[in-house]
């Protein structure tokens, strides 16, 4: 008889305003493969800022990108997807004991907290830690209206949702060997130990929006808004060059904030944004060292999502804030041969020599390059983690 190898987890969906992103996992003889992978652009204007705003191009799209993946093929109508980062709240607070029940306090307490309204969220909670007199609870939330958007919007593209995941959760979960069921470092359902590992900043930087996430002792502890993101770099490189967006995308990536490259002209537009970036981080690692000091310093800095992948500015960052900081590894908790997967993550970008008015001191010939565009899929890979890690449990 023919038995399938089919993977029946959910397929993780990573929908963001301007581009869908799709990952479905496998296990196979107990290690993690990559099943299916797809990235899809969007067309501006489907959603903004995290809201749907043309339903019907949406549910083209993601029909598409189930039906015909990049690599792979898709075998599962489940999903896990993710709400829209900036619409979401997740942090770890702390409540007093009382002899009322904790899930009543915590109600009262949530409106401190998220700015919104009780009855305008859906909310979630976890006791993270049993102190003497308090216990620290993680909470998450998300709005109804955005919920329930995009329940519907699963349920029209005749999808099933397992879940629907509040972002830093998912990438948490791609990143951190921590977070895994078999993870050596810390045991997986088990309090861990404040102090026993390490204390991590994980910043995501997308096309419209940028967060960094405080993560330590396998728990969130809160999340900041950053004031970077992969579009408005690129409408800065183009009102000051006077190009097209399309040879502005080209120009970040392929120079980035490499001083060798077209004489460093687009590091030094970009001055003023990584000098703000890196304020707001100090200003941030503050915030975690006056209230989470008993927890240690911050220990490294990881940086997904693609615009993570610009050049140097892990290295900038790094000096800048006398930390370690790296580009993440999308693969951490997945069983896959890199050289193989480098191969599928390959991107080819070329700047016509019209463009080359950006270099009109060297004359540079060939502005092109390769990269490896998985961090782009940190998301989609945590979502996609979700079922398989819950099984392993
Ligand atoms: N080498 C590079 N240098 C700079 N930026 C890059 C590079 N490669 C990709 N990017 C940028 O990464 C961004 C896309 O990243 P990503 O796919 O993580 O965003 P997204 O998830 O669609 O957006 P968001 O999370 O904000 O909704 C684009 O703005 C793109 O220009
Ligand atoms: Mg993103």
């Amino acid at each position: 008889m023919f038995l399938s190898n089919n993977s029946t987890y959910p397929i993780g969906l990573d929908i963001s305003d301007l581009s869908l992103k799709l990952v479905q996992l496998n296990k196979i003889r107990g290690k993690i493969k990559i099943q299916a992978l797809s990235k899809l652009n969007l067309p501006r204007g489907i959603i903004s800022n995290g809201e749907i705003k043309n339903k019907p191009e949406l549910l083209k799209a993601i029909k598409k990108i189930i039906a015909a993946p990049l690599y792979g093929k898709v075998s599962s109508e489940e999903v896990v997807a993710c709400l829209p980062e900036s619409k979401t709240f997740i942090k770890l607070i702390e409540v007093q004991k009382s002899p009322n029940a904790l899930a009543d306090i915590i109600g009262g307490e949530i409106e401190k907290h998220v700015p919104m309204a009780l009855d305008e969220i859906y909310y979630d909670w976890q006791v993270i830690e049993d102190l003497t007199d308090k216990f620290s609870v993680l909470i998450g939330a998300a709005p109804k209206e955005i919920v329930n958007q995009y329940t519907l919007l699963l349920d029209e593209a005749k999808l099933s949702p397992a879940a629907l995941e509040i972002e830093p959760v998912a990438f948490c979960r791609c990143l951190l060997n921590e977070e895994a069921p078999n993870s050596k470092q810390i045991t997986f359902g088990a309090k861990a130990k404040i102090g026993a590992g390490l204390n991590y900043g994980i910043i995501d930087i997308g096309a419209n929006h940028t967060c960094m996430i405080f993560y330590s002792a396998n728990t969130i502890l809160f999340t900041v808004s950053m004031p970077i993101s992969g579009e408005e770099i690129t409408a800065k490189i183009s009102e000051v060059l006077k190009l097209t967006a399309e040879q502005s995308e080209k120009a970040k990536i392929i120079c980035g904030l490499n001083e060798d490259k077209a004489s460093g002209v687009i590091k030094e537009i970009l001055d003023g944004t990584v000098k703000n970036l890196i304020q707001k981080i100090k200003e941030a690692l503050a915030f975690y060292e006056n209230y989470f000091a008993r927890r240690g310093p911050i220990n490294k800095i990881l940086l997904c999502g693609g615009g993570a992948n610009i050049s140097n500015l892990d290295k900038i960052l790094s000096r800048e804030l006398a930390l370690e900081v790296s580009l993440s590894d999308a693969l951490t908790n997945v069983n896959e041969d890199k050289d193989k997967f480098n191969r599928v993550f390959l991107e080819k970008h070329s700047l016509s020599l019209k463009a080359a008015e950006l270099d009109a001191k060297n004359k540079e010939k060939n502005l092109s390059i390769e990269q490896n565009s998985s961090v782009t899929f940190t998301t989609a890979i945590g979502l996609a983690l979700r079922g398989i890690f819950i099984d392993e449990l």
